[in-house]
């Protein structure tokens, strides 16, 4: 059809030399540079590094939500940087899921829990997924079944992320990056959202790439990918 394999569950992410620049006032600033890393399809990783190393630009690169300036990122067989506009967005639709931040910028605010995750598959089903998977049992193994009819603008900051991550997962990805998905809670609340991005990526069959300043998270990732002034560090 399009040229790009359909979804079959979780997909190793590749990065070679990957190099990123801004430009600003006209002149380039080396965000990233000469960034190779590999994860294992189904594994988990978290990117640590202090604020303004390039974690973020990272992870859009592996999401497809900006073009590398050199080098290639591979999501299982599909190197993204070969793609064109329409390709990448199917594979953005179909196979990629991300979690920003602030999870409201994922969200609906006035549309229920059920109404989210609808919303969520809508983009991956008009691309032609009939895979999907059911909305109550994942919103049940995300500890949201009590409140699938409260609208998102009166859950909790901690439900807020769990729905975040709910409607990730709904779109069926075979890769989920997510920016700081801890940083907005208190640290037990962050540990339960931690514990449900583990388990639920891993037992849906989903690699994770997770930004974080979360020791805790980061520990319980399988590895840890360190980085410092735009490149990778031991
Ligand atoms: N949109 C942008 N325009 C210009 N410079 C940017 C932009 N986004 C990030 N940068 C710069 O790139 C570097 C890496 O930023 P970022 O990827 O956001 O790091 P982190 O997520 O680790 O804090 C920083 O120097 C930052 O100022
Ligand atoms: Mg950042």
């Amino acid at each position: 059809m399009s040229g790009i394999p359909a979804h079959s569950g979780a997909e190793g992410v590749v990065c070679t030399g990957l190099r990123h620049e801004y430009v600003v006032d006209g002149s380039p600033v080396v965000a990233l540079d000469d960034v190779s890393l590999r994860v294992e399809a189904g594994a988990t990783a978290a990117i640590i590094g202090p604020s303004g190393s390039g974690k973020s630009t990272l992870l859009t690169l592996l999401a497809g939500l900006q073009r590398p300036t050199a080098g290639s990122v591979f999501v299982g067989e599909t190197d993204l940087t070969a793609l064109d506009e329409r390709r990448l967005l199917r594979l953005r639709a179909t196979r990629l899921a991300v979690v920003a931040q602030n999870p409201f910028r994922n969200l609906l605010p006035y549309g229920t829990c059920v109404d989210n995750l609808l919303f969520a598959q809508r983009a991956p089903r008009s691309h032609g997924r009939s895979d999907l998977p059911a909305i109550e049992p994942l919103l049940d193994e995300i500890g949201l079944s009590r409140v699938a009819g409260t609208r998102c603008d009166r859950l909790s900051g901690g439900e807020r992320q769990r729905l975040a991550l709910a409607a990730a997962l709904a779109t069926g990805p075979s890769v989920l990056v997510t920016d700081e998905p801890t940083s907005q809670l208190d640290s037990v609340t962050g540990a339960a959202v931690a514990d449900l991005l583990v388990s639920t990526a891993v037992s849906r069959g989903v690699t994770v790439i997770a930004v974080t300043h979360d020791t805790a998270l980061a520990s319980r990732m399988d590895t840890r990918f360190r980085i410092a002034d735009g490149r990778l560090v031991p």
